[in-house]
């Protein structure tokens, strides 16, 4: 049976995070004036091919237009995980709540956090809608690619967050992630930046930091407590799930790759070597640092380190090795 602690202190932490004020920074963001094409829309390090040899021999240009694609491509897939992920994995949390007794804070916060990513998600759309109008004018999505059935099987699981407890780990490192994303952003010079992604990334930041805390009250109420069997089962699929898709660059970033080259024909004979470098990354360091590690997902390393069943994450995360008990920071 699920269980939850009700001490005053963690109730009240819950409550502020569900009272946090909404900014009105978002809703001020400049729909109307045409995208800058000169400025970058991401920061550079976020970007796979950067960690790449063949990165070098870009020239700038392509370099700039290659940045703004893996934005769209990252607010395509943001965008995807907070409407039919998050949304549908909320939406199921705060439905079992009849029979477990969820404590009122708990549920707010829920709540709030729920509304917060129906939001981010149409200000990703809309700065895709303004980076090219023709492409978005009536899909949302033209450079995710991610296989059919990994895409159904996360709608699926999503729906049973309570039989599927790997969601709350999906949630959580994907949620650290796009903190790590605002943060750097943040750091790229406001003059190479283009405004609007500016705004939307210094907008998502204390939202997504606020997610991170309550997604960690969500695995104390949805995982903590659950059998060994079911602990190891939901370790095993979020393993596969990383390995396969969050952690490798081949699926969207190959087809940001190849619409560059078709932007750019003269880019076509490093293509291959492009996606050769790309499958690569999976070995390289630098890389796994920026996507995963103790600087750019901490809570997530943390809670790896105290369930033993997630110490096998070292096998596909590089940057993984877990903390003995005694030198964790309590
Ligand atoms: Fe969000
Ligand atoms: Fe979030």
């Amino acid at each position: 049976m699920l269980t939850i602690e009700t001490g005053g202190r963690r109730a009240s932490t819950l409550e502020r995070l569900a009272a946090a004020p909404v900014r009105p920074g978002e809703d001020g963001i400049d729909w109307r004036t045409p995208i800058d094409r000169s400025r970058w829309f991401f920061c550079e390090t976020l970007t796979p091919l950067y960690y790449t040899k063949v990165y070098r021999d870009l020239g700038t240009e392509h370099k700039l237009r290659y940045n703004q694609l893996t934005a769209m491509m990252a607010n395509e897939i943001i965008a995807f995980m907070e409407t039919e992920f998050l949304v549908a994995a909320l939406t199921a949390v705060q439905s079992c709540d009849g029979n477990r007794r969820m404590a009122p804070d708990l549920h707010a916060a829920v709540l709030r956090f729920r509304d917060d990513e129906r939001r981010h998600a149409d200000i990703w759309q809309n700065l895709n809608r303004l980076s090219e109008p023709e492409w978005y004018a009536s899909v949302n999505r033209r450079l995710m690619n991610i296989p059919r059935g990994a895409l159904m099987a996360a709608r699926l699981i999503a729906r049973r967050p309570v039989a599927f407890p790997v969601v709350f780990w999906i949630q959580l490192a994907q949620e650290e992630r796009s903190l790590e994303i605002s943060r750097r952003c943040m750091r790229v010079s406001p003059e190479m930046m283009e405004p609007r992604y500016a705004t939307a990334y210094g907008a998502h930041l204390p939202d997504e930091a606020r997610h991170v805390q309550i997604d960690r009250h969500l695995i104390d109420y949805f995982y903590r407590p659950r059998s060994i069997a079911v602990r190891q089962a939901s370790a095993l699929l979020f393993r596969m799930i990383v390995g396969t898709l969050l952690v490798t660059p081949v699926h969207s970033t190959g087809r940001v790759v190849r619409v560059l080259a078709a932007e750019y024909p003269e880019l076509a004979p490093l293509v291959p070597q492009m996606l050769r470098q790309l499958r690569e990354l999976g070995s390289s360091v630098g890389y796994h640092e920026m996507m995963y590690s103790r600087r750019s997902t901490p809570v997530t390393f943390a809670l790896f380190d105290e369930f033993p069943e997630f110490h096998q994450m070292r096998a596909v995360l590089r940057a993984y090795e877990p903390k003995p008990a005694w030198s964790r920071v309590k």
